[in-house]
């Protein structure tokens, strides 16, 4: 099948837009998330790739070949939902079997298939139990097994882990990037969990209301967000971004934000001046941001401990606040107290607050 590519694709329900002018190619092979809050459109997007919803405008492209109008069971695909959908009188084996059995395909070679895809899913002690007698994440396991069995080109998943408890999930994230390894397939992936996105994805496209707004590897997508909704949305907690007006400083440009200047960088700042705009936006991570009687005053609202760290929630003004994770072993300062703050100019993001979209 190789390629699967949206061409200007617009979905709408009624009045609503569900998926705006997207255009997106997705790799042979490629593990491919996307991302974004509930309601942005990632099931219908998703949904147009299985067949199973039709575009309003635009194409749906499988290497060259627009496959608009081929029906769902001719894409050469599977899809694995969050809720499993077994039949529950019918045991593991029968379940793995399902798409085998519709097929025709001769007995020794679905039991063959099966007890590959079992050995791949760990389920080879359970082939004889129904879904009743399954955890959750067992459950999910067959709905995969079903899935694999029949080797279609591509795997579109929509939050399939979304119902397993939280260390479940870590495993099995884990294990979803080591079947998409030894399957070579391509694999679509929908959630709403940014670590999920991070942990498991070659790309990540990210997406809000109906509309694609980043598509790149994780790490890049982290550091050089394309605008503040994905600076916002990847990352926890979020990226601090504050209203600023830029200034001259000592040794160049720099942010006057409430409660003092920061120093920007100066490709970014200079692009930024040029651009004569009314303010800025300035982004810093939580990480990015220093508790060292700095000279950006704050007063510490609040202290989150977290275990391993901690999260001070500083006010930089009435309508202004900024995030800092501190390191467990550092001694937190107290609420109420004033503190300065630094950030270092490689690590402060401008945008421009009329369109959000990054500055470089
Ligand atoms: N069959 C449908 N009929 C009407 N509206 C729909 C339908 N499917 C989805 N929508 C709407 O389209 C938008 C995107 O939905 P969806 O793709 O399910 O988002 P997500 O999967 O990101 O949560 C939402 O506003 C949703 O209410
Ligand atoms: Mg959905």
């Amino acid at each position: 099948m190789s390629r699967i590519a949206f061409r200007d694709v617009t979905k709408r329900f009624g009045d609503v837009v569900a998926v705006r002018d997207f255009n997106l190619e997705i790799e042979d092979q490629e593990f491919l998330v996307l991302l974004g809050p509930s309601g942005c459109g990632k099931s219908t997007a998703l949904r147009l790739v299985a067949g199973l919803e039709e575009p309003t405008s635009g194409e749906i492209m499988f290497g060259d070949v627009a496959v608009t109008d081929v029906e769902a069971k001719n894409r050469d695909i599977a899809m694995v939902f969050q809720s499993y959908a077994l039949y529950p009188h019918m045991t593991v084996r029968r379940n793995i079997e399902f798409p085998l059995r519709t097929r025709k395909i001769p007995r020794a070679e679905r039991v063959r298939l099966v007890a590959e895809a079992a050995r791949w899913l760990g389920l080879e002690e359970l082939l004889e139990r129904r879904p009743s007698e399954l955890s959750g994440g067992q459950r999910q396991r067959v709905a995969l097994g079903r899935a694999i069995v029949r080797r279609p080109q591509a795997f579109l998943m929509d939050e399939p882990l979304s119902n397993l408890d939280a260390k479940l999930r870590v495993k099995t994230r884990a294990e979803l990037v080591e079947l998409h390894r030894q399957l070579s397939r391509t694999f679509v992936y929908v959630t709403h969990d940014q670590v999920e996105a991070m942990t498991m994805a070659d790309r990540i496209a990210i997406m809000n209301e109906g509309a694609l707004q980043q598509i790149g590897p994780p790490q890049q997508v982290y550091e050089r967000p394309a605008n503040t909704f994905v600076a916002q949305f990847i990352g926890s907690p979020p990226m601090n971004v504050v209203r600023a007006t830029v200034a001259h400083g000592g040794d160049g440009l720099v942010a006057n934000v409430p409660g003092g200047t920061i120093p920007l960088p100066p490709a970014a700042a200079a692009a930024a001046a040029a651009m004569n705009l009314d303010g800025l936006l300035v982004g810093v991570r939580p990480e990015h941001l220093l508790l060292d009687g700095g000279p950006v005053k704050a007063t510490v609202r609040l202290v989150e401990s977290l275990g391993h760290e901690r999260h001070v929630i500083c006010d930089l003004s009435p309508e202004e606040f900024a995030i800092v994770r501190l390191p467990a072993d550092v001694p937190p300062p107290a609420k109420g107290e004033t503190v300065g703050l630094t950030a270092t100019a490689e690590h402060v993001h401008l945008f421009d607050p009329n369109t959000t979209l990054r500055i470089d």
